[in-house]
Formats: C-alpha cells, structure tokens, sequence
C-alpha cells in the first residue's frame, strides 16, 4: 500500500504551522484535518504492518491520497497567499477595510474548502473504524527494521554485479561459433525463459577480447516487446557512431540501406537483445540485408523458431537452468554479505534454511538473486529467514514459468511501506530506461515521496540515495553505472518482468497513468488524474486533469511525424529554396507549439513535476505564463530548442521550485539570457543553467541557502 501522499500533506501541514505564527482563523481547521490524517496514517500503518488485504482498505487507499493530495493543495494555496500578503504587511493590509472583505472572503473559502476534505477524511475513517485490523496477522517488523538493519551490513559486495555463476563454456561455445569465418552461419541466437540469463550471457560475449579484436565493430541495441524498427536502427546507427542528424529526418528504407551497406563493408557484430517474435524480426530485417558480408548477428530471445527464419545456417543457443551447486553459489553471494571476508563461517541453520528455499528457483538465475537479495536485507535475523522461508513453501507452484511470477511478487510484498511508492515511481520509465540517479532523486523529492530525516540528520537526498542503495541490494533494480571515484550509483535500470510487475501493481494502485494515443482523452474520466507519463507523442491537449502534479515526458516536444502531419515532406524540398515559405513554417510551428505551452500552464496549474526528457524544437519562445505554475518543484527543460534566447521573468514567481534544469538551447545558436530572478527560489537545491549564457546574465545566487547543485555557472 502506498500511503505517501498522506504524509506528505501532513508534512505541509507542519511546515505550515511552523511557518506562521498564526493562522488567520484558519487553525482549527487545519488542526482537524491534520489529526483526521493523523489517524488514517496509524490506520494504514497497522493495516499494511498486518498485511490486511482487503478491497475495501485498498480502494479506501486510493481515495484517502486524492484527499490528502486535495487538502496539501489547498494548503499549499494557502500559504502562499500568506506569504505574499506578508511581503506587503498582511496585518496592515488586513486593516484596510478594501482589502479586507477581499481577504475575508478568501478566509471563508479556504476554511470551507478544508472543512470539506476533513468531512470526508473522517466518513472514510467512519467506515474503516468497522474493520478491527488488529484482529489481523501479526505485525512485521515494521519500517524501522530495515532501516537499522542498513547500517550494520554496509557495504555490500553484491551490488557490484560481479557475481557471475559459470556461462565461461557458454561463452567459449558461441565464440567459437560467432568467429568461424568458414561457416555460412550469419544469425547466431541465445534462447530460454526471462531471467535465465540471456541478457548476461549477451554482454559477456560483446565484452570477450577476441570478439573484440575479432569485429571492426561492436554494437548492442535493446529491441522489446514494442519492437520500434526506427528506433531500433536508430540505435544501431548511433551505437556505431554515425548517426546523423540527416539520418533523423530520412526515411525509413534509406536507413536500413545505409545500415545493410555498412554491414557489407565492415566486419560488425550486431547484438539484437530480446527479440520477441518473428514479426519483429521481420521488421528489422531489411536492414540486415546484406549478401557479401562478414557480419553477424547476435540476437536473445525467449523464442527459438526466430534463428530458422531468420538464417536457415542460423545457430541456436539454448542456455540451461543453473544447476544445484551454481544456485547455491549464486545465492550465498547475495544473501550471506560477507562471504567474500576471510573466516566467514555460514550459520548452519541459515545454510539449511538457505538450500531449502534456492531448491524453489529451480535454477532461474533471476529468481534467485531477487530472494537473496530480500534475505539480505533481514540477515542475521534467522526469526526474518523462517518468515520467509515459510512463505516461500507454501505458496511457490514447482512450475517453472510460475516461480520467478512468485518471487518477483514477493519481492515486493517484502518491501517496507517507504519503499513501495519509490519502487512504484520506476515503471513510469520506459521499458529497458537507464534511471539516471540524480534525476530520479530529485523526483522522489519534489513528488513528496522521500523526505530529510531531521532526527538522523539527513537530507532528503542522502534518504533517496539509501532507498536507492536498499533497491538494489534486495536485487528489484540493476546498476548500470558508477561514479569511478565514490562508486556511487550513477544510473540503473530494471529487468522487464520486474518491471511488469511494478507496472501491475502501481495500475493496481491508481499510482499513475501512461497517456498515450488510445487512452489520453478518457484519463479525465478515471477519477482524478495525478500523475500522467507520456512515452509516445501525443496531443496534451487531450489530457484533461486539472489536477494533474506531475507530467513525465519521454518523446520529442514535437517528433518528426508530426512535424511531418503539419508539413508534408514533399514540401520540405521546396521550404529549402524559398524564403517565404520558410517563415511561413515557422509561424505556424510556432503557433503550434504556443498551443501546447499555454494548454498546459493554463490548466494544470498543481502540477509539481513537469519533465521534458526528449528535447527537440519547441517554438518561439517559453510562454511567460510559465510563471502560473506555482507549485512546481521541478521543472526540466533540458535540451529544448527556442527561436529566441531570452526566458520569461515569470520564472521568478515559481518560488517552490527545487530543482530547475536550464539547459535549452537556442534554435540559431545564440548564448541565452537568463533573468535574475532565481534568487526569489528560496527552496532551489538543484540548478542546471544554459550552456552558453549571455553577457547579460548576472545572475545573484547569494540567498540560495539550500542549494547543492550548480551547473554551467
Ligand atoms: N549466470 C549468472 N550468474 C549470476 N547472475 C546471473 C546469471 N545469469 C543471470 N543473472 C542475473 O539474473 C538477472 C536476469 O538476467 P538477464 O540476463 O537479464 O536475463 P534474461 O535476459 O534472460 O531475461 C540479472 O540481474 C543477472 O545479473
Ligand atoms: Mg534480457
């Protein structure tokens, strides 16, 4: 159960109270609704400590988030108001009777509006007193468990995903295979179920010396489920570093010739990782199509009739389950954290506990680290590996299909209550997305997921960073890169199956919704939309969510079929050679792109995160009325291109923001102007500027108490 949302309003709460000494009037409202939050929080604490599992709780967890989501926006607006009226002296200004019937009237909204939330906060209440959960289970260990537990086992040897069990004859095999000259074998394909290790196998092959000094060149390109040929052939365009931005705005048939011809003349090896069907294959065929060649193919897949159709001399690959003593190695490295120091001597009892339990795994490598990964975080309790151990004999199905579904379940069954909205907030990334870390942190933060911890002394972002580190030693994430020097975690990413389940469970959840063309127009009719991702271009102007507090999107501001619907590209040829023409498309790209800004910062005025990952031409210039998003505490633009090199000063009235990314870029190439108005964010912690910024801009950064962030300063 996720239940952030109801600590994040009372956060604001106290943050409120703290603020102003007095309230206006408005206290014994806020006290009431702050202790109706209060009781739902212990409520929902028990409720999930128990494990009570039961609809009503569940859709009551639901509608107790769009409450306190509600009653932290309406606070929000309160103290904002607050703070303005401050500046002028609100207390003179109350006094002049002009204002005050303005201010009065005000009062007298934000009172009822708050008494109305707390009405239904306490109905809510009222239904759920009927459910004794103490009559329920037993409690865990509750959050605080983990949380001790963190600090005794650091470091942990595992997270550095140097625990590969056996693949050396594997390896051997198919490099044999993939550097015969001799055979007319040109597809070569690694089979088996998800989480056998296919992936692993793949890598560890594109990282082998000789295959190295074998191949001119080496490219490796995710395909998915959702096999995009562009995408894909774009990736292998820019994995072999010649990508144009010519090869952007081709066709499709000119870039699978220009790859079936590089294939021809350069000796490369091409891995196609999780190719799912032949109709994928299909697809991406014609740019494979080279005769004379030396190049290969290297494809994973969970389907063996792809290689025959592919290549009637294709070679197929079954990897094998990992035997008894390679599951036990394997899972001893991941649980048992310090196996690796000398005299380490495994506890007997857990060892027996331990052998049971990897039995269950039947040899799936994911399966097993993921349930080594969740004892990890209990060892030494042997009380917390009898738990588990319980569940997993009484639940787990010997079918092989059925275990990792099982373990993946548990695996986030498992995670203490502050983790599961964290875990719950990746499956908005698109499938095989490497997370960069300090996006994402900074993310958890403005969404009010992850919090300081003021007793502990730490920030909100040493918080995130230690949930991060707890994801990956419980296995639920994969590091993909580390800072050389503090080995830190730079970015990750998430297996597919986990992230089918994450997605499942946050669709469960009511945690987000992925808008794209089939969906977008009906999101406003599923209640209240919060949080609304956006991996495909569509029209945001279907989105229709007032209140709507976070917008993730992952294409271009205006990709090129789009481009292409309002410009066909037999036009393009003759915009090259005729002036007027090319004003004219930029008057109506601009007007098009104005109606995509001025939708959004006219109706989504709660929204806190507002991502734009994909960059891209996003007209004229940023609207001023940027600045009626006052809630924002994000807000990235980073790699978005205007005609014009001056931001709107409207900025400045974003006076919530944390973290602010800058770094646009201006269509002509001009150095851009940035106004000096960030010194009004108060609560700025993360500041990306422009690339090249003006001589004009003098920016005083003085006030920016929190700030840990500052880059092209
Ligand atoms: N032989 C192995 N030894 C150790 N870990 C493995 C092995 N094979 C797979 N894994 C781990 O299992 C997880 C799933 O493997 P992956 O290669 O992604 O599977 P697939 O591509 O078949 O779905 C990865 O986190 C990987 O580190
Ligand atoms: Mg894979």
């Amino acid at each position: 159960m996720d239940f952030s949302a109801v600590s994040s309003a009372l956060k604001a709460i106290g943050e409120l109270t703290q603020e102003v000494t007095s309230l206006w009037g408005v206290d014994e409202q806020v006290e009431g609704l702050a202790s109706e939050l209060r009781w739902m929080q212990s409520f929902l604490k028990v409720a999930d400590a128990r494990k009570v599992d039961n609809d009503m709780i569940r859709t009551s967890v639901v509608e107790i988030r769009e409450l306190a989501y509600d009653a932290e926006d309406v606070i929000e607006t309160f103290s904002l108001k607050v703070a303005s009226k401050r500046k002028g002296g609100f207390s003179n200004c109350i006094k002049r009777s002009a204002c005050f019937l303005k201010e009065g009237c005000l009062l007298h909204q934000i009172k009822s509006e708050i008494e109305k939330i707390t009405a239904k906060i306490k109905e809510l209440a009222r239904q759920l007193q009927m459910y004794d959960v103490s009559k329920f289970g037993v409690d865990g260990e509750g959050p605080s468990f983990s949380t001790v537990r963190r600090e005794a086992r650091r470091p942990f040897p595992h997270v550095m995903d140097d625990n590969i069990v056996g693949l050396d004859d594997d390896v051997k095999k198919l490099v044999t295979v993939l550097l015969n000259e001799q055979s007319e074998c040109r597809v070569v394909s690694i089979c088996g179920m998800g989480g056998l290790g296919k992936t692993t196998l793949a890598k560890k092959i594109y990282h082998h010396s000789q295959v190295v000094g074998h191949f001119k060149h080496l490219v490796c390109v995710y395909v998915s489920e959702h096999c995009q040929k562009r995408k894909v052939w774009e990736d292998i365009l820019s994995g072999l570093h010649i990508l144009s931005d010519e090869d952007r705005k081709m066709n499709v048939e000119k870039l699978a010739k220009k790859l079936s011809s590089f294939f021809e003349d350069n000796k490369c090896l091409v891995i196609l990782d999780d190719v799912w069907n032949i109709d994928a294959w299909n697809s991406l065929k014609p740019a494979f199509s080279a005769r004379e060649t030396k190049s290969k193919i290297l494809l994973t897949s969970r389907n063996k009739e792809i290689v025959s159709h592919a290549d009637k001399n294709g070679f197929l690959y079954e990897l094998q389950y990992l035997n008894y003593d390679q599951s036990w190695e394997l899972f001893q490295k991941i649980a048992f954290p310090q196996t690796n120091s000398p005299g380490y001597k495994i506890d007997a009892k857990m060892k027996e506990l331990g052998e049971g339990m990897v039995k269950h795994c039947a040899g799936l490598p994911l399966a097993i680290i993921i349930l080594g990964g969740i004892l990890a975080t209990k060892y030494p309790s042997l009380n917390e590996w009898l738990k588990v151990s319980i569940n997993v004999k009484s639940y787990f199905k010997i079918d092989k299909g059925q275990v990792l579904k099982d373990m993946l379940a548990l695996s986030y069954d498992d995670l203490p209550p502050f983790l599961r909205p964290c875990f719950l907030y990746l499956s908005q990334f698109p499938e095989d997305y490497e997370i960069p870390v300090d996006r994402l942190i900074q993310l958890w933060i403005a969404e009010g997921i992850v919090s300081s911890k003021q007793e502990e002394g730490l920030i909100a972002e040493d918080v995130a960073e230690s949930y991060l580190i707890e994801l990956a030693e419980r296995c639920m994430i994969q590091v993909r890169e580390r800072d050389i020097a503090t080995l830190k975690m730079r970015s990750f990413q998430m297996h597919d199956l986990m992230r089918d389940v994450c997605l499942s469970k946050a669709k469960e959840e009511k945690f987000f919704d992925i808008a794209d063309q089939s969906n977008a127009c009906q999101l406003s009719r599923i209640g209240r939309v919060r949080r609304v991702c956006v991996h495909k271009f569509i029209r945001l102007q279907c989105i229709k969510s007032p209140r709507l507090r976070s917008l993730l999107l992952f294409d271009e501001f205006l990709p090129n079929e789009e481009l292409e619907n309002t410009f066909p590209l037999t036009m393009h040829s003759y915009i090259k050679n005729h002036d007027v023409v090319i004003l004219l498309a930029i008057s109506v790209l601009g007007t098009k792109c104005r109606g995509i800004w001025k939708y959004m910062f006219n109706n989504f005025n709660f929204l806190r995160v507002l991502d734009y990952e994909g960059g891209g031409e996003a007209g004229c210039k940023l609207p001023n009325d940027i600045g009626k998003l006052i809630h924002l505490r994000f807000l990235r633009l980073r790699g978005l291109e205007f005609f014009t090199s001056k931001l709107p000063s409207s900025l400045g009235n974003l006076r919530f923001l944390q973290t602010l990314d800058l770094r646009i870029k201006n269509i002509c190439r001009r150095s851009i102007h940035v106004p000096n108005l960030l010194w009004r964010m108060q609560q700025l912690r993360h500041l990306y500027l422009p690339e090249e910024c003006s001589l004009k801009t003098k920016l005083k950064l003085g006030t920016l108490k929190n700030h840990q962030t500052l880059v092209n300063f």
